[in-house]
């Protein structure tokens, strides 16, 4: 599991927090992969960590609560995917292996791909899957008979729409590809190199096509979109509070300590742990995370991360609101926007 990296493209959520750790429905984009692992049948599971290693340390732990035992393997620097790989050589001995990156999120899990690999056993099998902008990611070109005959990573004029899902299963052979492999021009051992070289040395690589795929783009249209995909089958679950006063509709999920007075929530929706909602409306497809106060407010198709703030505000839409943030009005004279806002932070005013 590929856990290192830096993240520039969900900043500025990731200038304080590691990428594979931002939530969808509540729960870090990571732990979907360990599950899917886990499923899988695959317990023991090595994570590749780098200066966020801490942060994602102390959420994972010894991975015991998901039934995996994890062994973190630091990486000095993201110096690529197949840096990963040497890194985890000692780690990996002979084993056939899956590289899972960690901001991946697969609806379905790994369950049928691990199946097949291990029935098959080509030397390496990877997931493609149609993308609007191949250009952001490796790209497969498959001949006729839908084997693929050449990879490259985010081209400049890409040979097809199929891009590579952050999810790749090997043989030890890939590591004999990995010793020979040099930087490329961005300075980092590729995979799509390492498969490049498998194919063209006659060892077979299969692709599988799959929809129901996310990966951050920098795009938090396409976060919402996974938040929503998932929130779409939540079951509705009360551990927490809510008053008389407030009205439930739909498949509610209020975790244990989550407090609602006097509010009106429409799922699918879920309020985190120790989160306090009063005198508001909470739409369908908004994941409000732990420790928030949402007062006085109206808030719909958004994500929340921890321990924000938001009172007295209506309406916010389609927005990602980060950890400990404070949203609240402005005073009434001068009619002007009181902004402090971190760097490459994004805000659409509607006024
Ligand atoms: O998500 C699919 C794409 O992932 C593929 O289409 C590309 O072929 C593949 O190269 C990769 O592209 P990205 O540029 O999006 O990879 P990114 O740098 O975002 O890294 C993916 C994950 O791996 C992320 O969780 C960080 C982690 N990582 C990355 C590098 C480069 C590491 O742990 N160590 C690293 O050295």
């Amino acid at each position: 599991m590929l856990a290192g990296g830096s993240g520039t493209r969900l900043r500025p959520i990731t200038h304080t927090s590691a990428k594979q750790l931002v939530p969808v429905a509540n729960k870090p984009v990571l732990f979907y992969g360990l599950e899917a692992i886990a499923a899988a049948g695959i317990g023991d599971i090595g994570i590749v960590v780098g200066d966020t290693h801490a942060e994602i340390e102390a959420a994972v732990g010894d991975g015991s609560a998901l039934g995996l035992r994890v062994t973190y393997l630091r990486q000095r620097a993201p110096l690529g995917l197949a840096h990963a790989v040497l890194v985890a050589r000692d780690y990996l001995g002979d084993d056939d292996f899956v590289m899972y990156l960690g901001d991946n999120f697969i609806l379905g899990g790994i369950q049928d791909i691990v199946g097949r690999f291990t029935r098959d056993r080509p030397a390496a099998q990877i997931m493609l899957t149609r993308v609007g902008d191949p250009r952001q990611f490796g790209v497969a070109e498959l001949d006729a008979a839908g084997r693929v005959i050449g990879l490259e990573e985010k081209p400049v004029a890409p040979k097809s729409d199929l891009a590579l899902v952050g999810v790749y299963l090997f043989t030890p052979v890939v590591h004999e590809a990995v010793a020979e492999l040099k930087p490329s021009w961005r300075g980092e051992l590729e995979i799509t190199d390492a498969l490049q070289w498998l194919i063209e040395r006659g060892h077979g690589v299969e692709s599988t096509v799959i929809s129901g795929y996310w990966k951050d783009t920098g795009n938090v249209t396409d976060m919402l979109e996974v938040n929503r995909l998932v929130l779409e089958s939540l079951d509705g679950r009360l551990d927490g509070r809510v008053d008389d006063g407030s009205e439930l509709i739909g498949r509610v999920v209020v975790e244990a300590g989550g407090v609602v007075e006097r509010s009106r929530i429409v799922g699918p929706a879920i309020i985190g742990a120790g989160a306090r909602v009063a005198d508001s409306y909470i739409g369908p497809f908004t994941s409000i995370a732990a420790d928030c106060v949402i007062s006085g407010s109206e808030i719909e198709y958004s994500i929340v991360l921890p321990r924000a703030s938001i009172s007295g505000v209506s309406r916010i839409e389609a927005s990602l609101i980060g950890h400990d943030v404070e949203v609240t009005p402005a005073p009434n004279t001068p009619r002007a926007h009181r902004l402090v806002l971190g760097d490459h932070s994004k805000v659409q005013i509607s006024s």
